[in-house]
């Protein structure tokens, strides 16, 4: 089972997975939320190995029924409530679906596991944000102490001790990954970089938050699919893995970069879509920096981005081009409102 696959990473793991092992029986479970989009997954959804169930991780019950009808062997867990800035105007939603949601599966694995847990893995996808902000030096690696800052890395943090605590009460055979930010097709434009493809694309103002200095270390989304099928297959039980894209920017530099590569698409002068850029009020406890060492994956799995990061922006801005449809699909009703309540 793979949850949250109709999002946007998980809409990549169900797409590798689906074309890499024709042989699994790969269930998505999804309550596709605002975020959750079955068009992410068209060009497999046919595919014989594949299977939706739309259900909601917050029903015990359903998550129960679930586990009861498919006898699941292993579990992608990635469903969550991921926006930080909508984690500030509504903390209870993610406190709900990253804690509770993820005590439901953890239930009903254990419940369906119990005494048999041999050949059985609970896969927990998580962020980096849990160990806090760095400042201009240093490197999260798997020892660095938690230590979150916004009710999103809380939860999410929260979520991680308690796959951890089933680990250590129940065996629960688990792993865990904490990965950087991703980027990539299918990326929901409340993030930076889809937001600001979608906003230069439209001629509206590219909404910098605070000095446009924090920094963050960004990863093609493939990549970050990749090493979830190496970590789920090869990866050791009870560990975590850091992964990252060895790729840090300050965000201001980045939406330069995007500018310019934006100007070319649209034949537009050089330096007109760098106009757009508008420098508003920052993120309430907005965390500096963020750099992942990710060498404990590459030493023990052979693991490193596949795409540089030129190519793999390339790759998503041509991809955001070429997809008015979905964009358009996207930002109309909810996210209207969304969109100007956070920055109007
Ligand atoms: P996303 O918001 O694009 O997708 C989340 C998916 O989960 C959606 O399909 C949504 O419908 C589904 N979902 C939400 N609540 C649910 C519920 N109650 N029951 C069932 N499904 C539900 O998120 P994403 O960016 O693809 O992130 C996926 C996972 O990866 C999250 O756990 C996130 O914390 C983690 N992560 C994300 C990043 C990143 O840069 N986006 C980086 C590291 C880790
Ligand atoms: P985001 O994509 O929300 O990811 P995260 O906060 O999880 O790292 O934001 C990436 C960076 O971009 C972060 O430093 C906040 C900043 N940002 C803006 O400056 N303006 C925006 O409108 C958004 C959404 C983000």
């Amino acid at each position: 089972m793979i949850t949250g696959g109709a999002g946007f990473i998980g809409s990549h793991v169900v797409r590798l997975f689906v074309q890499t092992y024709p042989d699994y029986r790969i269930v998505n479970l999804d309550a596709l939320t605002y975020a959750g989009n079955l068009e992410n997954l068209k060009d497999i959804e046919h595919s014989p190995n594949y299977i939706f169930e739309h259900a909601d991780i917050n029903n015990a019950a359903q998550v129960n029924a679930l586990f009861d009808k498919y006898k699941f062997d292993g579990v992608i867990h990635l469903a969550a409530e991921s926006h930080v800035d909508r984690s500030i105007s509504d903390p209870n939603a993610f406190i709900q679906t990253n804690v509770m949601g993820t005590a439901n599966l953890l239930n009903a694995a254990r419940a369906l596991w119990k005494g048999n847990e041999d050949g059985k893995r609970f896969y927990h996808v998580s962020t980096d944000e849990v160990y806090g902000s760095l400042v201009e030096t240093g490197y999260f690696m798997q020892t660095t102490p938690y230590d979150p800052q916004s009710p999103y890395s809380a939860s999410k943090a929260a979520s991680d001790h308690l796959v951890r605590a089933y680990g250590n009460t129940y065996h629960m055979p688990f792993v865990i990954t904490n990965c950087s930010n991703n980027y990539g097709p299918n990326h929901f434009p409340e993030k930076l970089i889809p937001l600001f493809i979608n906003n230069i694309k439209t001629n509206k103002p590219l909404p910098v938050y605070g000095d446009g200095k924090y920094t963050r270390d960004w990863l093609y989304v493939v990549d970050h699919a990749r090493a979830i099928d190496l970590v789920f297959h090869r990866g050791r039980n009870g560990e975590t893995y850091n992964i990252g894209g060895f790729n840090e920017w300050q965000n201001i530099e980045l939406v330069k970069l995007l500018c310019k590569e934006m100007d070319k698409r649209l034949g537009r002068e050089p330096g007109e879509s760098e106009k757009l850029i508008n420098y508003i009020k920052d993120r309430p406890g907005h965390d500096r920096r963020y750099a992942i060492d990710a060498t404990k994956l590459n030493k023990e799995l052979g693991w490193y981005p596949s795409v540089t990061f030129e190519e793999g922006l390339s790759k998503t801005i041509d991809w955001y081009m070429a997809n008015d449809e979905w964009l358009n699909n996207v930002t109309s009703g909810d996210y209207q409102k969304y969109y100007s309540t956070q920055y109007q």
